[in-house]
């Protein structure tokens, strides 16, 4: 058991989030996850193609399209990133010849239920291990009514068999409980249903299913009744004609959300979200924030396949406590943790009602903003289901490790907290952040966060600068990593093989030969950093000479000081060589050391050398490639090797961006 807690804390990605000056410029976040769904189930209805834009290709999304192909849909994803559905039309999908396996997904699940229960057919529904214990028994009922048969385990969990019918009856169903599923559910079976089904909703729920619905020109009529709640009705069996249909994803407004508050909590901050789906069951948090002064404005309003989308512009604002009703919990729902946060920089006291939701979510997030907020320094606490934070008008304390209990909302709202507050704040784990936005971490940081591995935020505020070492044979790849890197974490750069080759060249130049001791560690001993801007350093004959004068100890003596020097005088740096991990540096914080087969490397040259206008055989670069291989290897003294605490990288079969995408990884999480 313990080594089963162990194991898991090991696979924690904990990251920490700094202070900082300011958040600034232009984005948009990934597509909303319900309207991609529904893209792809009614663009299976239509008689025609549907051309979809920024769907999120997260995994419950590809599962509707996996199932939805296996019942007959051709999709197919384009190589620009789009998706294209060629509908069936109503009444035209297929038995599934195999299990419909819906991963995690509820909203997939329950969704395509209702979608094939007007079928003669029958389909096998199943999903992961938590989707398994999830209740189905919310649609199987009012699809029962409509004329599916259902087998299934003990209170309709999944796995579960459905055998629809040809014989449809359109039903008239007062939801018993809100839910925009089961609406949707119903619905879709209506599609294909003879008449009118109707489902009346007391509280209102997501109606992306009707709009969508609509924007296909489905007849949707919707309808408010005495006791105020709304009924929904659709025809079935409509006649239908070929169309061509688009469809944009807007972004997610519960992921826009974060951008938002960090903007206002964040001094000097203006950011512009594009494209955001402010559709007013969704934007709940908005609402709060504007009446708690909030300066947010909705620019380019216009409507997007049934849908209110804006671009965002946010300023950073002064924030005043405001009391947050009951009702609108239902738009808002996902977005108490980001809320909390903003509370906690608002003068005065908040107060959110009726949050009893929040307790059955992916974990006790009512508990879990208490208690981040408490280490942060806030005074938070719940009273019943509502929830209070008491803010002020200077920043919070911060400086806390933040239990996320593997929940994405509450790990980003926490990333959000630290950059304003007095210290830095971690979240103990991220790894769930990438089922709802994959990007968080490198979009906040490009927009000027300062989102970091604890090893690297520790380092950046000791006074010791922070030390990357990458070695590897020639032509691996380790001089484009160590130079991307160098950018992207703002250090120096050395490559020091141009010390040995500046120390070959002097030789070459004088009319020497490299293998002369003398006359190389001369050379080696009046090397200064003027010496290494040299173009002809790259020529393949210096290269030759380096790899001869490198094997003398006395040269590699007379180098050392300065490459130790350059490593640790400045702001940090990242060193490439063969060495640097081994004896150069061998303190470094991260150690990489990126190598490939003899092929590729000698590829990769032989290709280099020829977009230079250099023609060489391909045999001798190869030849000159494994020689210098031996040589570096072999040598008696720092012969090249990979330290042992090093991260080896194979590049044989990545380009340059996945071997950076790599070492970026580790160090933001090692
Ligand atoms: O990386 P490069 O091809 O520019 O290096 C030229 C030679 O210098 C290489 O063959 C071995 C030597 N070298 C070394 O011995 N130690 C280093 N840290 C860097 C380079």
């Amino acid at each position: 058991m313990n080594d089963k807690i162990e194991e898991q804390k090991e696979q924690l990605k904990p990251l920490v989030s700094e202070a900082i000056k300011s958040l600034r410029g232009e984005c948009t976040v990934a597509g909303d996850k319900s309207i991609s769904h529904r893209a792809l189930m009614l663009g299976s209805q239509v008689l025609g193609t549907t051309k979809i834009h920024g769907l999120l290709e997260g995994e419950d999304v590809l599962r509707t399209a996996d199932a939805l192909t296996s019942l007959g849909v051709p999709i197919k994803r384009e190589a620009d990133g789009t998706w294209l559905v060629t509908g069936v039309g109503v009444g035209g999908l297929s038995e599934s010849e195999n299990v419909l396996d819906m991963g995690n997904s509820g909203t997939s699940t329950r969704l395509l239920m209702g979608l094939v229960t007007p079928y003669n057919f029958t389909s096998f529904f199943t999903g992961d291990e938590s989707l398994r214990k999830r209740p189905m028994a919310r649609v199987i009922e009012p699809l029962s009514q409509i004329g599916a048969k259902f087998t299934s385990r003990d209170k309709g969990r999944l796995p579960v068999a459905l055998t629809g019918t040809n014989n449809p009856l359109p039903i008239t169903y007062r939801l018993p409980v809100a839910s925009a599923q089961v609406k949707s559910a119903i619905l879709l079976a209506g599609l294909n249903t003879q008449g009118i089904t109707t489902v009346i909703e007391k509280e209102p729920t997501r109606d992306h299913t009707e709009n969508m619905l609509g924007y296909f020109g489905f007849n949707i009529k919707k309808q408010h009744l005495e006791d105020s709640s709304l009924s929904i009705s659709v025809t079935g069996q409509p006649e239908q004609k070929l169309g061509q249909y688009k469809i944009f994803v807007p972004a997610d407004p519960s992921s826009a959300a974060f951008l938002i508050v960090a903007t206002i909590i964040c001094p000097d901050s203006e950011l512009l979200i594009k494209n955001v789906c402010i559709n007013p069951l969704r934007t709940g948090l908005f609402t709060s924030l504007i009446e708690m002064g909030a300066n947010i404005e909705f620019i380019n309003k216009r409507e997007i396949a049934g849908e209110l989308v804006a671009d965002i512009a946010v300023k950073h604002s002064k924030l005043m406590a405001i009391k947050v009703p009951a009702n609108r919990a239902p738009s808002m729902i996902d977005e108490y943790p980001i809320l909390a946060v903003a509370a906690a920089f608002a003068e005065g006291e908040s107060v959110m009602h009726g949050l009893s939701e929040l307790r059955v979510k992916e974990s006790d997030r009512l508990s879990a903003i208490i208690a981040a907020l408490t280490a942060c320094g806030v005074t938070a606490r719940a009273e019943g289901d509502d929830l209070y934070v008491k803010g002020g008008t200077t920043p919070p304390q911060g400086g806390a490790i933040v239990t996320t209990n593997f929940d994405h909302r509450i790990a980003m709202a926490f990333l959000v907290m630290g950059m304003a507050c007095k210290k830095p704040v971690t979240v103990d784990d991220v790894t769930a952040i990438a089922t709802s936005f994959p990007n968080f971490t490198e979009l906040f940081n490009s927009l000027g966060a300062k989102i970091r591995s604890p090893r690297l935020a520790s380092s950046s505020s000791n006074t010791r600068p922070l030390v990357v070492t990458i070695d590897g044979p020639a032509a691996s790849g380790k001089g484009t990593l160590a130079r991307r890197l160098a950018e992207h974490l703002n250090l120096e750069y050395l490559d020091t093989g141009s010390l040995y080759r500046a120390v070959g060249m002097k030789i070459i130049y004088a009319g020497k030969d490299p293998n002369d001791h003398a006359a190389a560690i001369e050379a080696a001993k009046s090397i200064d950093i003027e010496d290494l801007a040299n173009p002809r350093l790259r020529q393949e004959r210096i290269g030759q000479a380096a790899s001869i004068v490198s094997a003398f100890p006395e040269v590699r003596s007379a180098l050392l000081e300065f490459q130790r020097k350059f490593a640790t005088s400045g702001r940090g740096a990242v060193l490439d060589g063969r060495d640097i991990g081994t004896v150069v540096c061998p303190d470094a914080d991260f150690k990489f050391y990126i190598t490939a087969t003899l092929f590729a490397r000698a590829k990769r040259r032989h290709k280099e050398l020829q977009g230079q206008g250099i023609e060489v055989v391909f045999e001798s670069v190869l030849a000159d490639l494994r020689e210098r291989d031996e040589r570096d290897e072999q040598r008696a003294i720092a012969p090249m090797r990979p330290a042992d605490d090093a991260y080896i990288i194979d590049s044989s079969k990545l380009d340059a961006s996945e071997v950076f995408q790599t070492a970026q990884n580790v160090i933001m999480h090692d």
